[in-house]
């Protein structure tokens, strides 16, 4: 059966990562959330105090930065030169400069490069903000993924404080709107929904039913193929 590779975009917290990871499981492919990767790169900007406005030195701190995924029973979990990170990622510090880290064309152009080379062989679901559009242009889908502020903010919101973090419904909402904002607005490859990608609006579906809707368009794209 041939592979495709399944590009997933979208506004900040609307599942995008839940819904690669269960199609990759469904389909057998592998599955990679981008946006790790990007947080990822902040902590390592955060923990060496690297400045985002000196383009060398931002050069010189992503050539130290290594870069793997490793599938266990609870999904992916993003290494950084040999760390598990994939908690500390999640963190509101990382949440509040990541955007502005992502904005950087140095930056961007490493995580373009090394996510083509993840995705040489097909056989992937990628999720971000720029698959369909930069990394993969000809993916054979390309789902675009939103839901309303509020229904986004509170999911985010209920998911932090089951890990226990102490965070404030409004903090949330205003970290989601910043990233929005900037993400959308950033020169280099800022959010937008490519023009063959298929909207879905999760406001009110379920997970589940999110899946089902998914499925059906990859399968009917492999049989194409
Ligand atoms: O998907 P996420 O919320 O974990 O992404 C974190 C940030 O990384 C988000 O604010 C925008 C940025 N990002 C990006 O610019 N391009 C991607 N392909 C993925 C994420």
């Amino acid at each position: 059966m041939k592979k495709i590779i399944i590009a997933i975009d979208g506004h900040s917290s609307t599942g995008k990562s839940t819904l690669a990871r269960a199609l990759g499981e469904a389909l057998g492919y592998k599955y990679i959330s981008t946006g790790d990767m990007y947080r990822a790169v902040t902590l390592y900007f955060l923990r060496h105090g690297v400045p985002l406005d000196d383009p060398e030195a931002v050069r010189q701190a992503l050539s130290q930065i290594r870069l793997e995924f490793e599938t266990g029973p609870n999904g992916n979990r993003i290494l950084m030169n040999g760390q598990d990170v994939q908690d500390e990622i999640r963190s509101m510090e990382v949440a509040d400069m990541v955007s502005q880290v992502a904005a950087i064309p140095e930056v961007r152009r490493e995580m373009v490069r090394q996510q083509r080379l993840i995705g040489r062989d097909k056989g992937v679901v990628m999720d971000g903000r720029d698959i369909g559009t930069v990394v993969f242009p000809d993916a054979e889908l390309k789902i675009f993924l939103t839901a309303s502020p509020e229904v986004r903010a509170r999911r985010r919101y209920e998911e932090l404080r089951a890990q226990g973090m102490d965070v404030s419904l409004d903090e949330v909402r205003r970290n989601i709107e910043a990233r929005d904002r900037i993400d959308s607005t950033r020169e280099d490859s800022p959010l937008r929904m490519a023009d063959d990608a298929v909207l879905i609006d999760n406001s009110k579906l379920t997970p589940q039913e999110q899946l089902n809707r998914a499925l059906a368009l990859a399968r009917a794209r492999i049989e194409d193929c």
